[in-house]
Order: C-alpha cells, then sequence, then structure tokens
C-alpha cells in the first residue's frame, strides 16, 4: 500500500492544480477573523481591512475578514467529491474596538456561508481547550452587570457536501472494513465535547513562524482523518500551516494535498515529516495496547466478548472490527520538491504489546516532544513498560 502527499505553497482562494470533485476530506483550520494575531495577514489579502481596523469599525472588519475565507470555503466545495466530508476548526473572537467590547461569532457566520453554498451541516463538536490562565475577569470583575463570560472552547464545524456515501463494490467494502475503529475509540471521539486533547509533534523552533502557527494538536487531525475517511482517501488542508493534517494523513494511510501561503513554513513541515514514520508506528502499538487493557476489564467486569479480529486474534466488541487493520509505515520518500510517497506495511503488527501497564496518553510521546529534530529511537518491541 502506498499514499502520496503533496504541499502547494500558494494562495487557497483560488486552488488551481486541484481538479473539480478530486477530494474525499478536508480538514482545517483557517486563520481566526477579528483575532489580533492574524489581522496583518488578513490586511494584506484585503487592504479595506486594515481601513475598517483604523476607522475601529469592528463590524466590517469581521465581515471582510470573513468574505476573504468565503472564498476557500467555495474551493473546498468545488474540489470535494459529491458525499465529501468538511471540517472546519475555528474559535469565537472577543474584542473590544472603538471602546466597545463584542463577540465576533465566526463559528456561525461560517455555518451560514457554508450552508449558504450548499453544505448540509452535520452535529458538530465543542472542543474545550485547556486554558492555561484563562482571564477571568474580563469585564467588571466581581460585580454586575458587566461581566463578561470566558471563552475556553472553539468548535469542530462538520459539514457535508450531499447525501451519505455510498460503498457498494465488494473491494470498497473491505477497504471500509479495515478502516474501522475500535468501539471504545468511538464512544469517545463521537463524544460532541472534546477534552484534554494531547500531542503537538514537534515544538516549534523557527521563530518566524512561531507568532503564527497556531497549530492544532496532532490528535484533532488524527481522530477527524479516521472518523469520516477511509483508506486511500485524499484530504485536504488548504490552511496547512505546519502540517499536522498530512502528519495524520500519512499515519492512517490517507493521501493528502496541503496549502500554504506562507513558504516560511517550509522547514518545520520538511522537519515534522521526518519523524512521522517512528511517531505513527508507535501510535498503531499504542493503539492495540489500550484496546487490550480495555478488552481486559470489560472482560473481568462483563463476561467474555463475543467478537475476534481477523489479523491480530484480539477480542472486539462488535462484528464492524473484525477486519480493522492498522498499516505500520515503511518508508517516506520524497518524490519531489514538496512531494511525498509513503510505503505501508500490508501485514498486521507482528508483536502485539503485552497489556500489562495503563496506558495514558497514546499521543503524548515525551522523547519525540522534547527531541525536536533528532527523534528516539523505538522499536515495536520496546513498548512494554
Ligand atoms: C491557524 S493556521 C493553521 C495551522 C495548522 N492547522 C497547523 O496545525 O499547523 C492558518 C494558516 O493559514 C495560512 N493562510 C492564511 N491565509 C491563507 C490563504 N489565503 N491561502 C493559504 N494559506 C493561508 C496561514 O499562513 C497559516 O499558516
Amino acid at each position: 500500500m502506498m499514499t502520496k502527499h503533496k504541499i502547494l505553497f500558494q494562495d487557497a482562494r483560488k486552488i488551481k492544480e486541484l481538479e473539480d470533485h478530486s477530494v474525499d476530506l478536508m480538514i482545517t483550520s483557517p486563520p481566526y477573523p477579528m483575532i489580533e494575531m492574524w489581522d496583518e495577514m488578513f490586511s494584506e489579502q484585503n487592504p479595506k481591512i486594515k481601513e475598517a481596523l483604523n476607522n475601529k469599525d469592528g463590524k466590517t472588519a469581521f465581515e471582510l475578514m470573513n468574505q476573504e475565507l468565503d472564498k476557500v470555503w467555495d474551493e473546498v466545495y468545488r474540489v470535494l467529491k459529491p458525499n465529501g466530508i468538511a471540517c472546519i476548526n475555528i474559535g469565537d473572537a472577543t474584542r473590544t474596538v472603538n471602546g466597545d467590547f463584542k463577540l465576533y461569532p465566526n463559528s456561525s457566520r461560517i455555518v451560514s456561508y457554508c450552508n449558504k453554498i450548499g453544505f448540509s451541516s452535520l452535529p458538530k463538536i465543542l472542543w474545550k481547550k485547556t486554558t492555561n490562565a484563562p482571564n477571568k475577569f474580563m469585564g467588571s470583575g466581581m460585580m454586575p452587570p458587566g461581566a463578561y463570560v470566558t471563552l475556553e472552547h472553539e468548535y469542530i464545524l462538520i459539514f457535508r457536501k450531499g447525501g451519505k456515501r455510498e460503498f457498494k463494490k465488494s473491494d470498497e467494502k473491505i477497504n471500509r472494513r479495515e478502516s474501522s475503529f475500535f468501539w471504545e475509540e468511538r464512544n469517545v471521539w463521537f463524544s460532541d465535547i472534546w477534552e484534554g486533547l494531547n500531542g503537538v509533534l514537534q515544538k516549534l523552533k523557527d521563530e518566524k513562524i512561531r507568532d503564527r502557527s497556531a497549530a492544532y494538536p496532532f490528535e484533532l487531525a488524527y481522530r477527524l482523518v479516521n472518523m469520516f475517511s477511509v483508506k486511500g482517501d485524499v484530504v485536504l488542508d488548504p490552511f496547512f500551516g505546519t502540517g499536522t493534517t498530512m502528519l495524520a494523513a500519512m499515519a492512517s494511510a490517507r493521501n493528502s494535498i496541503g496549502v500554504e501561503i506562507d513558504p516560511n513554513f517550509e522547514n518545520t513541515i520538511l522537519g515534522r515529516i521526518e519523524a512521522i514514520k517512528e511517531y505513527s508506528n508507535k501510535i498503531n502499538s499504542d493503539r492495540i495496547k489500550k484496546h487490550l487493557e480495555f478488552v481486559k476489564k470489560r472482560e473481568e467486569e462483563k463476561g467474555p466478548l463475543k467478537y475476534t479480529n481477523e489479523h491480530y486474534g484480539f477480542k472486539v466488541m462488535t462484528r464492524q472490527e473484525k477486519s480493522l487493520l492498522f498499516n505500520d509505515l515503511k518508508k517516506v520518500e520524497k518524490i519531489s520538491d514538496n512531494e511525498f510517497k509513503v510505503i505501508y506495511s500490508e501485514e498486521p503488527q507482528k508483536e502485539i504489546p503485552a497489556n500489562n501497564s495503563p496506558t495514558t496518553n497514546i499521543f503524548e510521546h515525551p522523547k519525540i516532544e522534547k527531541s525536536a529534530g533528532k527523534f528516539a529511537t523505538m522499536k515495536l518491541s520496546n513498548f512494554v513498560n
């Protein structure tokens, strides 16, 4: 099995390289309108935004910034296949302009535009963020009524272009079954509140991009890729940043395309791709390990499970998980500038880690996180603590 990955350093408001109906899933996080760190970038894309901000006209600035994003949502709609899914991570903004404090509701603005151009909304996810130092005292502190509620969450808006996707041919059905996830993972991933997401693969060392990256956690992209696509699909991220979506696609045996306007991200993206093989294989192994812990506990509490996974021989909760298969990465190759090929193993992992120790967050790997650029060597057989 092989997947391909391409990075286009260009403006996503017009993606000429991509044909209509060529993408299965879009996952992204745009620059957030009315969050100050993005003022300059929005103003470069439309100078009227700078004018509105200088005139202290928050309402116009908010609308114009969103209009620049609208152009990308139009492109996403065009390139998505019928039945394709789009996931947009976005936060609302609070800001005082001209002495007037208010909420700029990016999420509802995007929902209303995407519905207007033909998308159907699916239930969204509220991502509750771990806030380091929330400004609990916005407004009038302890005195009513002028204190403000703190924003401690963002959204993952989910849209579909048309109706439910169908899998009719027998090879499509097999691939879909091999792309399934565990029952116990489903219960967490498909909850509409996500908390405690972790795992930014590599700390950003490059000063030029640190301020601008606003990278989302690897686990966020990884869940969405696995929830809304099957192996071999094409995943697009039009606001690519440090390339988290591509890493998640590589780790999940999906193809991917990233579009990023700022070429300064190149080195960071390439550094992260270098690390993905070990990181990804560790995730596969840890998911299995965590599943074995789940089975042990479940069987102790409720008796033997009914189904067996045909590749690994371990127990699973439902018939749908019988063919579930993780593909380890064998090789990541550069094909040309900003284009990569990933080759996967077709065989199930031979050594299943012993389930003798509790797993915490499988996406947190201190060795990898702390050694940006110099990644620890880990073998499958080392995962027994
Ligand atoms: C919130 S960041 C994305 C972070 C990304 N999810 C990650 O994990 O690193 C938004 C990115 O969109 C890029 N961007 C802004 N406007 C763009 C446009 N019109 N076309 C392509 N990229 C754009 C910015 O340079 C920035 O890297």
